[in-house]
């Protein structure tokens, strides 16, 4: 099937299809580029102004100036949205340095700046209904995981691993503790009903989501620890969940091929998946 949708991409609207990159641009060549996932529910951003205040924290990082301000970025993402007549899905953003011959000190003058939508149901999934798998494996990735930087091969190849083994995501370990999921946060609930989820540091990405949903939680009156937890302690938890953009809160049910509590999606998931829906819903 034809794609039919409108990107943006430097400067214009214009058929996705037709966007044409260059070879020498240094998000291929060396993967010098940072991205942004936000969530789109009832065809409005959720949690925009957190997602955009970290798409400029990751540019920063790099030293990549943004082209545009985040107030035009936003106004852009509600037209992609109004002109592909998005409802539910994503908005990608990728900014990298830009054109230039390959040479790692390269300065290109402008940035690449591509964004998109991509349709998706994070409401009627049966990683919803059900709960998911995850395996563990060692975390290969580089030492500064808090950039949302687009080299995401070590997250690509244990998705992979973890698909081959029957499960949806991998829990990425370090020295004996969990840092996250391949592309979302990991959390668990011990057993007398603790929300525990490692603190935000280089090790990981400071996720958008898990930072609305700890606040929900400790609205809600949820017991709260931000520390470091191992693959033994998540074994023996009541509940696991993932929180992404592209998720919200997905229980897990099985790790490593162990069952967690019951085995489906426990209560403090779906308390939590709710008041994030609550709130996503209020959102403009
Ligand atoms: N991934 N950790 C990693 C490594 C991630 O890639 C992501 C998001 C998260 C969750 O962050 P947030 O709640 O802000 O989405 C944590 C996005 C969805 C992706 O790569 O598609």
């Amino acid at each position: 099937m034809t794609d039919t949708r409108t990107a943006w991409f430097n400067g214009n609207f214009e058929p996705l299809a037709d966007v044409r990159l260059s070879p020498m641009d240094r998000g291929f060549l060396f993967a010098d580029g940072i991205y942004e996932v936000t969530a789109v529910l009832d065809g409005k951003l959720v949690d925009s102004a957190s997602h955009l205040a970290r798409l400029e924290r990751s540019a920063a990082a790099l030293e990549i100036k943004l082209p545009l301000t985040v107030a035009e970025i936003e106004q852009i993402e509600h037209e992609l949205i109004a002109r592909n007549g998005l409802t539910r899905g994503t908005i990608y953003i990728e900014l990298t340095r830009g054109v230039a011959e390959r040479d790692f000190l390269a300065e290109p003058e402008t940035p690449t700046l591509l964004m998109f939508t991509q349709a998706g149901d994070m409401l009627a999934s049966p990683a919803v209904t059900n709960g998911v798998n995850v395996v563990t494996m060692p975390d290969i990735r580089w030492g500064r995981r808090d950039i949302k930087s687009v080299m995401l091969l070590a997250q690509v190849l244990a998705k992979r691993a973890a698909k081959a083994q029957g499960a949806q995501e991998a829990w990425l370990v370090q020295d004996g503790y969990v840092t996250e999921g391949a592309s979302s946060t990991a959390l668990i609930v011990t057993a007398d009903g603790t929300l525990v989820t490692r603190p935000n540091s280089n090790s990981i990405l400071p996720g958008c989501t898990r930072a609305a949903v700890l606040a929900l939680a400790e609205r809600d009156g949820v017991a709260l620890e931000e520390r470091l937890f191992t693959v033994e302690e998540a074994l023996t938890a009541r509940e696991a969940m993932l929180t992404s953009a592209s998720n919200f809160v997905v229980s897990i049910v099985r790790i490593d091929g162990q069952t967690i509590g019951e085995g489906r999606p426990g209560p403090v998931a779906m308390r939590l998946r709710e008041l994030y829906l609550e709130m996503a819903r209020s959102s403009s």
